[in-house]
């Protein structure tokens, strides 16, 4: 397979900040060359290491005043909420009845959700977004929309039906017997097949009767590769009404623990109003939560804990949660994340935020063999920003030296005009100039 060489400046995760310290916490290469070979990273190194080793004829690619940074990994969006960002004017459960669920009918129509599909993920790939867990609507056709545009790009992307059968409009609603049956022919259908993954995706214990939730514990045991995708504790009033609805459990966590629900492949959204106890259990069970402060100051759900996340090794990856979250631009998403954390008294470093949009995603979705890292062997999903991208970026890094303050900057100014070049695979599939 041929080889393919890229020399900029080059920043990956290689641990948790919280775990190993800022300092051993990354790799920096100023003046970097990246080898890409069959879609996978090859080597990576000084410029001035790897280039005397370079075949003669491998096509190089510099860029200066250019970062390349791994693909971001979004850990929690809805792709049919794409058509409802900036609705408000509720919180969490009349802003589903109000403006969610009517978006979501319209994709029973397969066609409509394949152009919603289209695009969704070249907005991901404007914002240099290259995996994400990703939640479709109730109907199999839109799972079946949404991984024929993964599939022709070759995006790493995990996506699974939507299971929900009561407090909903009656289009919306399957019957646990339906759910189930739909899954497993999704499953089959989709599950492995070049870079895809299913994810059950039980919506929240408010629309799930315990049936329904027993046919997820069902389809995790039958299907161990595949993963567990929902919301929990996100807003006081879901809460209340969750444990008004399931008054045997002990808590909104015991709803899905109940049915087997969590575990090491299981991907958490909000979780803010939590215990210590049902986040001890999260950690201790190997799950994940998707930290989505755009969303949750948007639907004034809550401020997350990251801070306890931490203490207690709790995995968390970001998620823009669109269409309640309000960017599809990680970098946005942090730039909110880093204000959450600063209501709290903490300060979000930006070597962690780079972690959470990349190594820390992949990890809460067990794929950190394969993303979230420029490390040989990795899958070929990079981003090349731009240091230049806009006057007032320009203007203020004349003040910024340190590669720390840099990246805060770049964190807190930067979105889609901020992402030159977007790879997956190895291929160039987004550019910002290209016309
Ligand atoms: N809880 C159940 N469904 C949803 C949804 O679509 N968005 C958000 N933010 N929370 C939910
Ligand atoms: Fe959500």
């Amino acid at each position: 397979a041929p080889l393919h060489a890229y020399r900029t400046a080059l920043l990956y995760s290689l641990d948790d900040p919280a775990r190993v310290g800022v300092d051993s916490s990354y790799r920096y290469l100023p003046d970097g060359l990246l080898l890409v070979e069959a879609g996978r990273i090859r080597a990576i190194d000084s410029a001035a290491n790897l280039l005397p080793q370079l075949p003669a004829g491998t096509p190089l690619q510099h860029w200066s005043d250019t970062l390349i940074v791994p693909g971001f990994v979004d850990t929690h969006i809805h792709y049919p909420q794409t058509g409802i960002v900036g609705a408000g004017g509720e919180q969490l459960l009349d802003w589903l009845a109000r403006h969610t669920y009517p978006a979501e009918l319209r994709f029973a129509d397969r066609d409509y959700a394949e152009q919603v599909a289209r695009f969704f993920v070249a907005e991901l790939l404007r914002n240099g977004t290259t995996s994400a867990l990703v939640f479709p609507t109730v109907h199999p056709e839109s799972v079946d929309a949404f991984f024929t545009v993964a599939a022709e790009l070759d995006l790493r992307m995990l996506c699974g039906k939507v299971l929900m059968d009561r407090n909903a409009p009656p289009a919306l609603c399957d019957t646990a017997q339906r759910g189930y049956e739909q899954s497993q022919a999704l499953i089959e259908r989709w599950h492995g097949r070049g870079r895809l993954g299913y994810a059950v995706t039980p919506r929240f214990a408010g629309s799930c009767s315990d049936a329904q939730l027993a046919i997820a514990g069902r389809l995790l045991r039958e299907y161990p590769g595949v993963h567990l995708h929902t919301h929990l504790a996100e807003n006081r009033k879901e809460v209340a009404w969750v444990r008004s609805l399931f008054p045997a459990r002990s808590s909104y966590l015991d709803v899905y623990a109940h049915h087997d629900l969590v575990g090491p492949r299981s991907v958490f959204a909000h979780a803010i109003h939590l215990g210590d106890r049902d986040c001890r259990q999260l950690a201790a069970s190997g799950a994940a939560v998707a930290f989505c402060p755009t969303s949750n100051l948007f639907l004034g759900s809550g401020l997350f804990d990251l801070g306890r996340a931490e203490r207690l090794g709790l995995k968390v990856g970001i998620g823009s949660d669109i269409g309640a979250g309000t960017s599809f631009s990680l970098l946005q998403t942090l730039n909110e994340a880093y204000k959450v954390e600063q209501l709290q008294g903490r300060t979000l470093d930006p070597f962690k935020a780079l972690y959470l949009a990349t190594l820390g995603g992949a990890r809460a979705l067990g794929l950190d063999d394969r993303i979230g890292s420029l490390a040989p062997g990795h899958e070929a999903d990079f981003v090349v920003l731009d240091w230049q991208a806009t006057p007032l970026l320009q203007f203020r890094l004349q003040q910024a030296q340190s590669l720390a303050e840099r990246l805060a900057v770049l964190l807190t100014l930067g979105d889609d005009r901020v992402v030159r070049e977007t790879f997956v695979a190895g291929q160039s599939r987004h550019r910002r100039d290209a016309n």
